[in-house]
């Protein structure tokens, strides 16, 4: 507790830090010049942050002489949950958040947290990239202050534990699996019979090494660059969910763009897709090459269907409690009918 109180407040003076350093800058330079601090929570390999210093690369180039982006990766600005707290109020510009916490925000970004939702990779990249079916979510917490703007591909998610192998969801009883801080989450873990533990990101390693978790569950990427490989002996390929990341930007901020600065913005949110997408599939295969071979990590592959059969009520406890979700709904299963599963 007070561990947590003294992160809370070093991570404050961080913030007050940030806050002084872009002022000074900003006064130092033309009088006009404005800084735009985007925040994330991954290292500066991953491509997130390979997306966003195109971005930034962008910006600095054409619109130099009134933004200068500066990009904080590493959780600098907080954890993700802080980062949308931030965006929100505009004492920062941007950050990356995943889709799973921004359904507290919004209870219509819990479409994209269901498990089992797209059949097929291809089905998902089709969904993410139609503005018809994000348009309605991305903008649904405009008033409270911060609007999606792009998104990221964040791969499969699968659970990974340091000693018992899941070949089933039976194997996942009495684990107590880190998850990401989202009700449909410890409702997916309820459902699939195992001990849900909600926490950030950047706590789940110590967590894992000093064992107050049995496992977790992410993308291939979290074994490397995150170093939960070290700790977790197995990660088994169960499939159940494709949480994209969200680029989200402070309302206000981008309502004061003019049209030029706001068409050159929106091709930056562009390109951010565009990079970190072609960036994605090479560092998950390198991520997967390096776990196995560096850490010792065993990859397995369980039959997916129990778990889709567990995960199932799921949907329509969801679109129950939201119906306006049911027409977005029925479009991404004309996707997956369109792009079925590749197995
Ligand atoms: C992935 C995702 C992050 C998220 C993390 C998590 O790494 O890209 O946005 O924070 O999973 O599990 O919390």
């Amino acid at each position: 507790m007070e561990r947590g109180m003294l992160k809370h407040r070093s991570l404050l003076w961080g913030i007050l830090w940030v806050s002084c350093c872009a002022c000074l800058a900003g006064c130092r330079g033309a009088e006009t010049v404005r800084i735009v601090r985007i925040g994330h929570n991954q290292s500066t390999n991953h491509p997130t942050h390979i997306a966003l210093t195109a971005f930034q690369e962008l910006i600095n180039e054409r619109l130099g002489d009134r933004y200068v982006v500066e990009v904080y990766p590493n959780e600098l600005l907080g954890s993700q949950t802080d980062m949308v707290q931030l965006t929100q109020t505009g004492a920062i510009d941007f950050c990356v958040a995943s889709n799973a916490i921004l359904e507290t925000f919004s209870k219509d970004y819990e479409i994209f947290n269901l498990p089992y939702l797209f059949a097929s990779t291809a089905s998902y990249h089709h969904i993410m990239d139609d503005p018809e079916v994000t348009g309605p979510i991305f903008g649904s917490t405009k008033k409270a202050g911060f609007t999606a703007v792009t998104w990221l591909d964040a791969g499969t998610r699968n659970f990974y534990t340091i000693d018992r192998p899941i070949e089933s969801p039976a194997d996942l009883k009495g684990l107590k699996i880190r998850v990401q801080q989202s009700p449909t989450n410890i409702e997916m873990m309820r459902l699939l019979g195992g001990s849900a533990t909600p926490m950030g990101f950047g706590d789940v390693y110590t967590a894992l090494q000093s064992g107050i978790i049995d496992g977790a569950e992410n993308n291939e990427m979290a074994l490397t660059d995150n170093g939960h490989g070290d700790v977790c002996r197995y990660y088994s390929y169960d499939m159940h969910q494709m949480v994209p990341d969200i680029l989200i930007g402070n309302t206000a901020f981008m309502e004061e763009l003019s049209e030029e600065e706001r068409a050159l913005f929106e091709e930056g949110f562009r390109l951010i897709n565009q990079v970190e997408r072609e960036e994605w599939t090479m560092a998950v295969a390198e991520a997967k090459a390096r776990a196995a071979e560096e850490q010792g990590v065993h990859f397995l592959y369980p039959d997916q269907r129990p778990f889709v059969e567990a995960c199932r009520p799921l949907h329509d406890k969801v679109l129950e409690k939201n119906a306006a979700l049911l027409p977005i709904y029925e479009k991404i299963q004309a996707y997956n009918v369109r792009y079925p599963s590749e197995d």
